[in-house]
């Protein structure tokens, strides 16, 4: 039976989204476009996402390609299917939309490892360093930071700062270590890290090339520095697909949230993507918090407009200038 919009909303406040609202024989993907047309929706997804999000998305990225994105869209609404810190720069850079997240607890557990008081008293220790974060954190931390980065721009963004001032680096301190030794800059580091991408075994790994002699390894910089040391080549989630449709090669090993291979079969169709294998018994290493999202939930976001991403106006003021500055500096080298 039907529930009134109300009585819906009423539910999905006090007890969250619950599939039970929807029938069985609904076709979701049918009734996502509908929703985004009647609402004049864009639903932007992180390459993370499951096949089936990723399959009815506007838009697919990196988290700088959906941040450009989030800045120029004139829809009226956006779905992030992606995780909190992503709906949050969304938001900050078009606060006059409607940003819906489907599950507001999709969080990072490197944005979590960064909390914005113990940050501001690690940056009173470094005075007179500029600050460059990671973009995979909070918009409290943004709002006390000088310039964003993503692991697309990184390089550009540190080398783009005058070599004689310091710099502080955070939240990630593998992307850390990786940009340090990539430009040479001796940049104060922040000690958070990914839980998805410091779970890799390299022993694993190791075994896998043995069977697998003619497999190239591939990483996201925010693997551990033992296994970048290992990998043919390093880059964001946009790089290692682009990487994997120009290089010759006809079998990889993928060593970041297996979520990327589907993009990776559609683009490079006929290659062979085996996923990094994590360091426990379980055989994926799929990120919990993005996979939070759900053709369900999305289907119920759009439908209630809920939950949304609200920020107040001045956080919005505070943290917006080392977004936009990222932005800047990625246009000028053609990012
Ligand atoms: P990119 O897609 O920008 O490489 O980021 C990876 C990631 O961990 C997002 O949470
Ligand atoms: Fe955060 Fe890691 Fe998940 Fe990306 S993969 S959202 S960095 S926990």
């Amino acid at each position: 039976m039907a529930l009134s919009l109300d009585i819906a909303k009423l539910h999905l406040e006090s007890r969250g989204f619950l599939d039970t609202f929807i029938e069985p024989t609904l076709d979701l993907f049918e009734e996502i476009e509908k929703l985004k047309k009647e609402k004049n929706a864009v639903i932007l997804a992180h390459y993370y996402q499951d096949p089936d999000i990723q399959d009815i998305a506007d838009y697919i990225g990196d988290s700088l390609g959906l941040s450009q994105e989030a800045a120029k869209t004139d829809a009226d609404i956006i779905v992030f299917a992606g995780v909190h810190f992503m709906a949050e720069t969304a938001k900050i850079l078009s606060p006059n939309k409607k940003v819906l997240l489907p599950d507001l607890k999709a969080g990072c557990s490197l944005a979590d490892s960064c909390p914005p008081d113990e940050f501001a008293a690690f940056k009173k220790l470094h005075p007179g360093h500029v600050v460059v974060t990671y973009v995979n954190c909070t918009a409290e931390i943004k709002a006390l930071s000088d310039i964003v980065c993503t692991s697309t721009n990184a390089v550009q963004i540190i080398e783009s700062i005058p070599k004689e001032t310091p710099i502080i680096f955070a939240p990630d301190k593998n992307l850390g270590a990786y940009l340090i030794k990539k430009t040479g800059r001796d940049m104060v580091l922040w000690d958070g890290a990914c839980q998805v991408h410091e779970i890799f075994s390299l022993e694993k790994i190791t075994r896998l090339q043995e069977r697998h002699p003619k497999a190239v390894l591939i990483a996201h910089p925010e693997c551990e520095a033992p296994l970048l040391d290992k990998a043919a080549y390093i880059g964001s989630t946009a790089g290692l697909l682009k990487y994997v449709q120009q290089n010759e090669a006809q079998e990889f090993i993928v060593a970041t949230e297996a979520g990327i291979i589907h993009q990776m079969r559609k683009k490079a169709p006929g290659k062979t993507f085996i996923p990094a294998p994590p360091n426990n018994s379980c055989a994926c290493n799929d990120c919990p918090h993005m996979k939070r999202n759900t053709l369900e939930k999305i289907y119920l976001c759009m439908k209630y407009e809920m939950p949304e991403v609200k920020l107040d106006a001045e956080l919005i003021e505070r943290s917006k200038k080392s977004i936009e500055r990222m932005l800047e500096i990625s246009a000028r080298f053609g990012l």
